[in-house]
């Protein structure tokens, strides 16, 4: 792709007390394209979107936008600077309405220093018209949907004329339904010139979606590419730093699943791929960390066992 690179960082690193979250990272984002980041927990991947965010500084390392060298020392700075970051948790207030929400930290005030709330309300329906979203601009936070909410985050970032937009795990808590709505204005976010860094560890979800994909694996860039020159078994593998396929898995009929891929690291890191939808199981070897209780039903492509007790 030909794009021009809209964000690039230089041999970023950051430390935590105990813990080197970002060694030595390289990393850029071209215009007007999806970047998926993915990872195991703890990989770095918050932590280097906190430093292009401002949340957080950089020990060492440069960041730079449409070229140029810049320090962002504040979200509120990266807002300035076009990037806008859409958090795992939606942090809002719950008794807020739709506009102020929009507004907060910018409303529209007099010469007397009073609030236009006309003025709030006219802005606030023109830009729910633009981005087809059908709320008033007086309902409560707490009477939508976290999709809901995630549409009117974007809508924010919209209206900031944000160049570079930011998802961490924006689908851990919405339906399918709500993701093919949020995966319909990321095209759109696209085709206007925005470019847009996705993390997930869904990568079913990844591979609709992205046109590059990185994988982190403890605090470095293991591997950056094209998704044309990926495959969800090579990304697992990359991941976890190759899987150790290990235990049984199969159908409710007593098949094993033609092909199934597990990265085994405690039952807590536990990745599993079916190539089936529905009604699959696995079960850890003895001794694998995933042998506790009973074998584990297998809902969806890509599971975190974690997540999926029952
Ligand atoms: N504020 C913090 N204080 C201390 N350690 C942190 C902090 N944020 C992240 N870490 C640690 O840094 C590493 C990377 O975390 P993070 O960037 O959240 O990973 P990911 O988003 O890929 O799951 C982890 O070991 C995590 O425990
Ligand atoms: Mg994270």
């Amino acid at each position: 792709m030909g794009e021009p690179i809209k964000l690039r960082v230089s041999q970023i690193e950051k430390s935590f007390p105990g813990v080197k979250a970002l060694n030595k990272i390289d990393f850029s984002v071209k215009k007007g394209t999806v970047h998926v980041l993915c990872g195991e927990n703890g990989a770095g991947k918050s932590t280097l979107m906190k430093i292009i965010n401002g949340v957080y500084q950089p020990d060492a390392g440069e960041i730079y936008l449409d070229g140029k060298l810049v320090k962002i020392s504040s979200p509120l700075q990266a807002r300035q600077l076009g990037i806008s970051m859409i958090f795992q948790e939606l942090n809002y207030v719950a008794e807020m309405s739709v506009e102020e929400n929009l507004f907060l930290g910018r409303l529209p005030v007099n010469r007397l220093g009073k609030v236009n709330w006309k003025e709030v309300t006219r802005q606030t329906l023109q830009l729910l018209q633009a981005e087809q979203l059908p709320y008033d601009p007086k309902t409560l936070l707490k009477d939508l949907t976290v999709s809901d909410i995630q549409m009117l985050e974007i809508m924010k970032a919209v209206s900031n004329q944000a160049e570079l937009i930011i998802m961490d795990e924006p689908t851990s808590a919405i339906t399918q339904k709500e993701v093919d709505r949020l995966f319909a204005k990321i095209r759109e976010l696209k085709a206007r010139g925005v470019s847009i860094i996705y993390i997930s560890h869904k990568l079913d979800e990844i591979f609709q979606i992205a046109d590059e994909i990185t994988v982190f694996r403890d605090g470095t860039v293991v591997d950056s590419r094209p998704k044309e020159e990926l495959d969800i078994e090579t990304v697992i593998s990359l991941m976890v730093g190759g899987y150790v396929p290990e235990g049984e898995g199969g159908d409710r009929g007593g098949n094993s699943p033609s092909r199934w891929t597990i990265s085994q690291r405690g039952i807590s890191r536990c990745q599993l791929l079916c190539t089936e939808r529905r009604n699959h199981w696995f079960r850890g070897a003895d001794g694998s960390g995933t042998d506790r209780g009973d074998a584990i039903p297998v809902w969806s492509r890509s599971v975190n066992l974690r997540d999926d007790p029952d």
